[in-house]
């Protein structure tokens, strides 16, 4: 086992005025906030979305609050074939590189409702993992040729173990977080930095009515937000946000499956 250095040092991501981000699933509750961090930082953002109009709202308010450069990209998930063309469009609309790109787009479907109708299944599977495989074997590509920049996914602690209320779901993050492992290890030599997020609960429309934004398990998009931009600077590879969950995650998966497959999780 050889541990490659980067063949050139990475080079740091650049100042207020040069950066350019991608941010896909731009009008997730998430994604809003982390807009806001990285448009306080001068970022000019993509943003991108199936809802146009949703996506151009984001942007208009991001633009007149914090000056900076947004431009608006239709984005679906699961049509496949559209993705080089979406890159492309992308890539065309910056004023010199693309130096971000972050996916926050996802699904969650019930997981009764998966496992009586494959056709749920295969749209958590397919807008959580294989569309981020789609997308990112351009994204990859692009910023290994500029050796530059980084790549930040949004998964899920969902992923760390398969659970009986969410394991389809969870399937599909941690699939992400090990297609995202391979990719980070390929671009490192690069200089190109690949950050896996893990929120716990987030009081987000994933969400609503599904859990209570009082409990002090669930997390404000902001909070996230703000913990997501920092993982970005320090150029971290895993990151559970908020802190707690990666002891708590770390004690989920340390009980053997004799013992976990008799809980109610
Ligand atoms: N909320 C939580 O507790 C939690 C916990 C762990 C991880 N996460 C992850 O965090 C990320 C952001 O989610 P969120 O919590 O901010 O929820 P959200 O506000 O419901 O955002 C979900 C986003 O995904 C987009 N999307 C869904 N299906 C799509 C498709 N087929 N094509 C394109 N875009 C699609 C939605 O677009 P529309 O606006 O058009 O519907 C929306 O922008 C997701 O990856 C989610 O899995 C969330």
């Amino acid at each position: 086992m050889t541990i490659a250095r980067p063949e050139t040092m990475a080079r740091p991501i650049p100042r207020r005025s040069t950066e350019n981000v991608l941010v896909v699933g731009a009008t997730s509750g998430i994604a809003e906030a982390l807009c806001r961090r990285l448009a306080v930082r001068g970022c000019h953002l993509v943003l991108a979305g199936r809802s146009v109009g949703e996506v151009a709202r984001v942007a208009t308010d991001l633009k007149i609050r914090y000056g900076i450069d947004t431009h608006v990209e239709a984005f679906e998930a699961l049509d496949f074939e559209s993705h080089p063309d979406f890159f492309r469009r992308c890539l065309a609309r910056v004023d010199g590189d693309l130096t971000g790109v972050i996916l926050c787009h996802g699904f969650m479907a019930d997981q009764r409702r998966t496992e009586g109708d494959f056709t749920q299944a295969r749209r958590t599977i397919d807008v959580n993992l294989t569309s981020a495989v789609s997308l990112l074997s351009h994204a990859a590509n692009y910023l290994e040729g500029e050796r530059w920049g980084y790549i930040a996914v949004i998964g899920s602690v969902a992923g760390d173990r398969g659970r009986r209320s969410n394991y389809t779901y969870g399937a599909a993050k941690a699939g992400l977080a090990t297609y995202l492992g391979g990719l980070r290890q390929r671009l490192h030599p690069a200089g190109v930095h690949v950050l896996t997020i893990k929120p716990g609960f987030v009081d987000t429309p994933m969400t609503r009515g599904l859990l209570d934004p009082k409990s002090p398990l669930v997390a404000s998009p902001s909070r996230v937000a703000r913990d997501i931009d920092r993982a970005i600077r320090s150029r971290k590879d895993t990151l559970y946000t908020p802190w707690f969950w990666w002891p708590i995650l770390g004690l989920i998966r340390s009980l053997p499956e004799s013992l976990f497959k008799r809980i109610r999780l």
